[in-house]
C-alpha cells in the first residue's frame, strides 16, 4: 500500500531547492548506520537534514509493511480500535498507517529524538483530524516508562535499535499499556525475525495469544536459514530515485512481525511463507501450519484449490 499522497506531496515540500548531493550522502550515512550501528542504543538520526532524508527514504516502506501487517490483524481481530500508542514514532509512517485503517480518537507518539519527532509533527500536522487527536512526547523507552494505555501499542522498526539487554523490559512496558492489541514489527533480515521470535516467546509466557501471522503458539518452526519475513511493494518517487542513483520505480521491503491479543482468539490454520508455484495440475505451497513447515500441493479437485490459485507469500490460508 502507497503513502497516501497528500504525505507524500509534504516530505517532498522539504526538499524544494535542496541540492541532490547532499541528500545522497545523508541517506548512504543511514543505510550505512543502519547496516552496522543497530543493537548499541545508539541515536541513529541526530540532526534535522537525516530525519528529512528518513522521512524520503524510509517512511513509504515503513508504511507500507505497518499497514500490510495491520491489515492481516484486521482478519483476526474485529474489535474497536479507537486509541493508538506508537512508540519510537519516528517520522510519524506506523501512525500515519493505523489511521487509515481503525477509527482512532485518540494517539500517542512516543519518540526520544527531538529531530524525528519535528519532522513529525511536521508531516502529520498535513492531516489536519490527526493533527488535533496527537500528542508527542519525549520519551525513551529503554529507561522511562509508559505513562498511559491504550487499546493499540505499537513499534515499528525500533526493537533492532535497543541494546538487547532492554528487550524484554520494552516489550514487557509495551505489553502492560495495551489494553487490546500489541503491535511489533522489524525489518525482514535474520536479526529482526530473531528479535520477534525472543518477543513471541516473552509474551507467550506473560499469557499474551498471537493473532498473526503465527498459526500457533508452539515452538517457532523456522530455523535461522529460514527467518520468518514477508514483503510489500511501494513506489519510489522521482527524488528518490535521484537520492538513490537507481532506476526502478519500485522496491520490495520486507519486514518481520508479531500481532498479540489480550484476549483469546482465532488464528489462520496456516500462512503462506513463500511466493506460490503455479502448475498445469496444482499449486504448491511452502506454509508454516499448525504442523509446523509444510509444502502444499494443493491439486484442481481440492476444495482450497481455488483460494490456492489466488493466494501470495503472507497471506493466511
Ligand atoms: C527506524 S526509526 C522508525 C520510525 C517509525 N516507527 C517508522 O516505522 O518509520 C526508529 C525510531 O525509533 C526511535 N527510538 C530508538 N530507540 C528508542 C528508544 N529507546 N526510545 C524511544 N524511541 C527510540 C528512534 O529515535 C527512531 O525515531
Amino acid at each position: 500500500m502507497e503513502l497516501p499522497l497528500i504525505y507524500k506531496a509534504k516530505i517532498e515540500s522539504m526538499f524544494e531547492g535542496m541540492k541532490i548531493a547532499p541528500l545522497k550522502e545523508t541517506s548512504f550515512e543511514i543505510t550505512d548506520d543502519y547496516k552496522n550501528e543497530v543493537q548499541k542504543g545508539k541515536h541513529l538520526i541526530d540532526d534535522i537534514l537525516k530525519a528529512k532524508v528518513y522521512a524520503l527514504m524510509r517512511m513509504p516502506a515503513t508504511f507500507g509493511a505497518v499497514y500490510d501487517v495491520l491489515l492481516k490483524t484486521k482478519e483476526f481481530y474485529d474489535g474497536e480500535i479507537s486509541s493508538l500508542i506508537d512508540v519510537g514514532a519516528g517520522t510519524g509512517a506506523a501512525t500515519i498507517a493505523a489511521n487509515e485503517l481503525f477509527n482512532l480518537k485518540e494517539i500517542t507518539l512516543l519518540e526520544r529524538q527531538k529531530e524525528m519527532r519535528e519532522i513529525g509533527e511536521f508531516i502529520v500536522s498535513e492531516n489536519e483530524a490527526l493533527k488535533s487527536q496527537s500528542t508527542w512526547d519525549m520519551f525513551d523507552l529503554s529507561t522511562e516508562n509508559i505513562q498511559k494505555s491504550a487499546d493499540l501499542v505499537m513499534a515499528s522498526y525500533v526493537f533492532n535499535e535497543l541494546d538487547p539487554k532492554y528487550i524484554k523490559e520494552a516489550i514487557l512496558k509495551m505489553w502492560n499499556a495495551a489494553n487490546k492489541l500489541l503491535v511489533i514489527v522489524e525489518p525482514g533480515t535474520p536479526l529482526g525475525s530473531k528479535i520477534i521470535q525472543e518477543i513471541r516467546s516473552i509474551l507467550i509466557t506473560d499469557g499474551g495469544y498471537i493473532v498473526a501471522p503465527c498459526p500457533h503458539m508452539d515452538k517457532c518452526p523456522m530455523n535461522e536459514k529460514d527467518w520468518c519475513h514477508f514483503s510489500t511493494r511501494v513506489s519510489r518517487s522521482k527524488l528518490y530515485k535521484q537520492v538513490k542513483g537507481v532506476e526502478v520505480p519500485y522496491e520490495d521491503e520486507k519486514y518481520s512481525y508479531i500481532v498479540f491479543n489480550k484476549n483469546e482468539c482465532s488464528r489462520c490454520s496456516a500462512r503462506v511463507i513463500r511466493h506460490p508455484y503455479y502448475s498445469k495440475a496444482n499449486v504448491r505451497l511452502e506454509v508454516c501450519s499448525r504442523n509446523g513447515l509444510e509444502t502444499l500441493d494443493i491439486r484442481k479437485k481440492d476444495e482450497r484449490y481455488k483460494k490456492a490459485r489466488k493466494v501470495n507469500a503472507g497471506d493466511s490460508l
